[in-house]
């Protein structure tokens, strides 16, 4: 395939090749729309990506891996890494990225949404948030593992145009466009808040969180949460989120947390898009998080010491 066709043929670009990023690369392919990945570490422009689905069926799939002189023709820009590499990562693109592209943040936690706004020159921007769970097997081998829910919706900017907003929502199954946004992303982030740092602190599954000695804290943490939100005009209700918490705990119960592993694996967490990012605001606010502050000076001791 020579340049030009690649660049034709690439409307939809994956930021980020690890296990979210093939996930949505297999979904996408599957539902008959052939993205691009654009990913740090790519050997060859082409590469086979192995992908189990719930099912234990495998398939492969041949993909094109593109850099940024490439994005000519990209309508949709989806950005899969962590939220501590969204600035990294994308600030450098987009000169070379066109400027009715719209760009899709689909990450854990909030923060980048803020910090690469003022960068977009008008563009379009979606923010969403994806359960769905994905097991990298080898570097181009992943295994669907949890069929979770995904929300997507309009943040600023030009709206995502109708054809990729089908596009997207057909093919990642569970999925849903949600207006607005924002109170699901701090739904999901209180979700984040109670379970994670939790789960790494204690080095315990998910499921551990039931016992009634984390109560008070979940308590303490999902209280601060609402706080907050409702600062910053998200308007969320404490018992429920607190019921959410406890169902997420659960359905999960046997999972180690994305914290968990990260910690276990000597890997940088994405505690500063998640309790850091509640602390940011609590500050703008003037709000008090003891809660989630003893949380933060845990979990970051616990990250150094790796
Ligand atoms: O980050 C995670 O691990 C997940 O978002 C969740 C929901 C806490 C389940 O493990």
């Amino acid at each position: 395939m020579t340049t030009s066709d690649m660049t034709h043929a690439s409307k939809i670009v994956i930021l980020g090749a690890g296990a979210i990023g093939q996930l949505i690369f297999h979904q996408l392919s599957a539902y008959g729309v052939m993205p691009a990945l654009l990913g740090r570490d790519a050997s060859a422009d082409s590469q086979t990506l192995e992908f189990t689905n719930l099912e234990g069926k495998t398939v492969t799939r041949q993909a094109q891996f593109i850099d940024k002189s490439m994005l000519a023709s990209c309508e949709l820009l989806i950005v899969c890494v962590k939220a501590y590499q969204v600035e990294a990562a994308l600030l450098p693109l987009l000169d070379a990225l066109p400027t009715d592209a719209h760009i899709l943040l689909l990450h854990n936690g909030l923060g980048p949404h803020l910090s690469v706004a003022p960068h977009l020159a008008g563009r379009g921007l979606s923010l969403g948030t994806t359960s769905q769970g994905a097991l990298k097997l080898g570097r181009w081998q992943i295994r669907q593992t949890g069929a979770g829910l995904t929300q997507v919706g309009h943040a600023q900017g030009p709206r995502l145009a109708d054809n990729l907003r089908q596009a997207l929502l057909g093919a990642i199954h569970n999925s849903e466009w949600c207006e607005p946004i924002l109170p699901m992303l701090w739904q999901k982030l209180a979700i984040n808040i109670a379970i994670n740092p939790l789960t790494a602190i204690n080095d315990c599954r998910n499921g551990e969180l039931a016992g009634a000695e984390f109560e008070p804290t979940i308590f303490a943490l999902v209280q601060e949460v609402v706080t907050v939100a409702n600062a910053d005009g998200i308007t969320l209700d404490q018992a429920q989120l607190t019921e959410r918490v406890y169902q997420v705990i659960q359905l999960t119960a046997s999972n180690y947390s994305s914290m968990h592993q990260d910690i276990h694996h000597g890997r940088q967490t994405e505690i500063e898009a998640i309790t850091g990012y509640l602390l940011s605001r609590a500050a703008k606010y003037s709000i008090a998080t003891p809660a989630n502050k003893a949380i933060y000076r845990q979990l970051k001791s616990l990250e150094r010491g790796n």
